[in-house]
């Protein structure tokens, strides 16, 4: 099996109804971190692992990002005329080589590992990556350039893992670690949101994933489970039990849940931070909020 991964598929087809009204006209993944939308930085994180093809898993009103993804060419020009270069920059950035992007509409919610096997026809039979945009990893190196690293080495499947506190397990999807060989773990199976005292551990799996196509067969068979839904967890499971290697990788880096509102605005404090032309003044103000905050208690 080869071991260049240059697919990846983007699950973007959620209804957001934890950030309503706002969800109500724009999608979640239009969301602005400071000023790149959500879906921006899980693109940027995967031309740096060097995918090339992106495949988002689509819905009913997600119409604004197939237009974030065209070329603004008015834009542009208008830009170029008025000698905003830096500006032009930034927006060239974020173009996409025609052909590079696929659209597949998931008709129903039936959930993440649904989501994924929509996208079999375009997978064809070489591994690829999945990336979930609420996952927003601040990284030096990009946490999927890490994986795709780590997984030319070990093939099989990975998993992002990050170690929750016990009582946040039920959260996420959780590790059963059979061999713990420090950055990577080997695993020897996977629950979906289990109940504190079910977890097998507190390793938990965060949004990015190297799969191989097999998986599309057995998701093709799945039946739903943990919330209803036809779990991918469940199938990287079963992919285990058939003898197939998953691996977790403890990535270096800093993971915001950005499908949380908590995760969203801690998120937004830790990019307006990070940016040299912001920091000055936001750290002032954030201390001097903290500051009356804290007398008025
Ligand atoms: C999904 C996955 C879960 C994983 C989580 C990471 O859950 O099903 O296994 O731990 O993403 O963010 P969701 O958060 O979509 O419920």
């Amino acid at each position: 099996m080869k071991r260049r991964v240059t697919k990846a598929i983007f699950p973007v087809a959620g209804l957001g109804t934890r950030f309503l009204p706002a969800t109500k006209s724009i999608p979640k993944e239009i969301m602005t971190l400071v000023d790149r939308p959500l879906i921006q930085y899980a693109i940027d994180e995967a031309r740096a692992a060097g995918i090339k093809e992106f495949i988002f898993v689509t819905s009913r009103g997600k119409g604004a990002l197939e237009d974030y993804f065209d070329h603004a060419n008015e834009l542009e020009a208008h830009l170029k005329k008025s000698g905003k270069e830096e500006l032009l920059e930034t927006l060239r950035s974020t173009n996409m080589e025609s052909g590079a992007i696929a659209y597949i509409r998931q008709h129903k919610a039936l959930g993440l590992g649904h989501a994924v096997w929509c996208a079999r026809r375009l997978v064809g039979n070489e591994p690829f990556a999945v990336i979930l945009p609420d996952d927003v990893i601040a990284a030096e190196k990009p946490c999927l350039q890490q994986m795709v690293e780590a997984y030319a080495e070990v093939g099989g499947n990975m998993v992002a893992a990050m170690e929750v506190p016990m009582d946040k397990a039920s959260s996420y999807g959780v590790l059963d670690i059979s061999d713990d060989m420090g950055a990577m773990v080997s695993v020897k199976g996977m629950v979906e949101k289990p109940k504190a005292e079910d977890a097998p551990s507190n390793l938990a799996v965060i949004g990015r994933y190297i799969l191989s196509p097999r998986i599309m067969q057995t998701l093709n068979r799945m039946k739903s489970g943990a919330g209803g839904e036809i779990q991918l967890t469940d199938a990287i499971a079963e992919e285990i039990h058939k003898g197939d290697k998953v691996y977790g990788l403890r990535f270096r880096g800093q993971r915001f849940d950005c499908g949380s509102k908590a995760g969203f605005l801690q998120a937004t404090v830790a990019f307006g931070l990070a940016r040299d032309e912001l920091r000055d003044e936001f750290q002032q103000f954030l201390a001097s909020m903290l500051a009356i905050r804290k007398a008025a208690e």
